[in-house]
């Protein structure tokens, strides 16, 4: 149980890097394709939905850890404590709030025929959402939450 929880945390904890390059990439090239007013080309839905898959696998991980290890936490008198409030309800919450998003905006873009309308909504809600992501990462300099860089 031990080794398997080690496996899934430094899985999570390194994918985070691989979500991370793969969004800032898709909000690139949706809001130079926007800009640029070309055709939605293929690479494009290739990459979205590349990034999109990655996403999911990071949430099942997460799921799997909080399921493990988190859940049983959920005490609304231990919310004073910074670590358990933090990966009981703020991490999750705030992470499965940004994958709503990227899921129903991919959604959404497929069915828009307009190139630069698809672009545009894809680089703007990809964008909040990359930004909801970084402010719930537990970031080492975030000392009291005790994770790491990879
Ligand atoms: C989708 C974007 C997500 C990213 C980028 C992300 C990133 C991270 C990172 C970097 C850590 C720290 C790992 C370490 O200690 O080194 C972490 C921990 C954790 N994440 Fe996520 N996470 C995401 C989504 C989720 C979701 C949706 C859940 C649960 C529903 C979740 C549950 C957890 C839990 C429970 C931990 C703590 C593990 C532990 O220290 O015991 N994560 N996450």
């Amino acid at each position: 149980m031990d080794t398997l929880y080690t496996i899934l945390l430094h899985s999570h904890s390194g994918l985070r890097w691989i979500v991370l390059a793969a969004l800032v990439y898709a909000v690139l090239i949706h809001w130079l394709g926007w800009r640029r007013g070309h055709a939605y080309r293929s690479s494009d839905r290739i990459l979205a939905i590349s990034s999109v898959a990655l996403i999911h696998v990071q949430l099942v991980l997460g799921v799997v850890l909080y399921v493990l290890a988190w859940g049983s936490k959920v005490d609304f008198g231990q919310m004073a404590n910074s670590m358990i409030r933090f990966y009981t309800v703020e991490h999750s919450l705030m992470m499965i709030l940004a994958v709503v998003l990227i899921t129903w905006s991919n959604a959404k873009a497929k069915r828009i025929s307009d190139a630069s309308r698809r672009y545009k909504l894809i680089s703007i809600s990809w964008l909040i959402a990359l930004l909801i992501i970084l402010t719930a990462i537990p970031w080492p300099f975030r000392a009291a939450l005790g994770a790491g860089w990879f």
